[in-house]
């Protein structure tokens, strides 16, 4: 694992968005893994400004996003599909048909899984963005699921609910459930960029460098991985 450590949450976007802008200069048609939440909007920021200063395009990028929140149609402001579109997707080139969210809208959600993951089976993603929750979660891959998983819906922990109702106006109103990458997905990508900003992320990252391989802490999987990145800002560094 390589260690970044950085000032704070805007170098922290700063030099996460360079290793993507790198990729996408090499390689214009890199396929991309994204995440959601509050740590890649600074980082989608920058990519949205590069490619405004022309250096970089998403005309032949692909893109599979982590996860989805199940319960929420697609058209809701706090649905993953409608975050990407608002922070990312709406202000760069990409082709709508080369962008994928998993799609959990509908009864059959199982199906929707089986779905995502034939194209996960059929894409090589070349970098794989995370972020990292407090309790160790990778996608909404939740303490105590096996490395072996594939996409599956998952039954969110009372403290990934109670850590994301800050978008919602009250913790009822937060999914109970959503349809995620599994580890094993996760696993598969070339190469694994993960960034964390703040004090709320010390412990966990602590875990993620230095804690035992464990199903109890998923992040702790990316010890075995052979490529991963992990760009931190001091406050979440503060324990390593
Ligand atoms: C988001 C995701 C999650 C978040 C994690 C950290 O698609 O899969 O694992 O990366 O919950 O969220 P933030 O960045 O909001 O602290």
């Amino acid at each position: 694992m390589k260690i970044i450590r950085v000032k704070d949450y805007q170098e922290l976007s700063r030099v996460a968005s360079q290793l993507m802008i790198d990729l996408l200069q090499k390689k214009p048609n890199a396929t991309l893994g994204l995440a959601t939440g509050s740590s890649p909007i600074g980082l989608y920021q920058n990519l949205i400004q590069s490619y405004q200063r022309q250096e970089i395009s998403f005309a032949e990028v692909k893109t599979y996003n982590l996860d989805e929140y199940c319960g929420l149609p697609r058209s809701h402001p706090e649905s993953y599909h409608n975050f990407m579109h608002r922070h990312l997707f709406h202000h760069v080139d990409i082709k709508e048909e080369n962008v994928h969210v998993p799609s959990a809208e509908g009864n059959n959600l199982q199906a929707q899984c089986d779905a995502y993951n034939e194209l996960l089976h059929q894409a090589t993603i070349d970098l794989q963005l995370l972020g990292i929750g407090g309790n160790g979660h990778i996608g909404f891959n939740e303490p105590g699921t096996s490395f072996k998983t594939e996409t599956f819906v998952v039954r969110l922990t009372d403290k990934t609910r109670e850590d994301n109702k800050r978008f919602f106006n009250s913790l009822d109103e937060v999914p109970t459930h959503a349809i995620t990458m599994g580890i094993h997905n996760i696993m598969q990508a070339k190469e694994i960029l993960l960034i964390a900003s703040g004090k709320g992320k010390q412990q966990a990252v602590y875990e993620l460098v230095h804690g035992p391989v464990t199903e109890t802490f998923p992040a702790s999987i990316l010890q075995q991985h052979s490529h991963v990145t992990v760009v931190v800002d001091e406050e979440a560094a503060a324990l390593l």
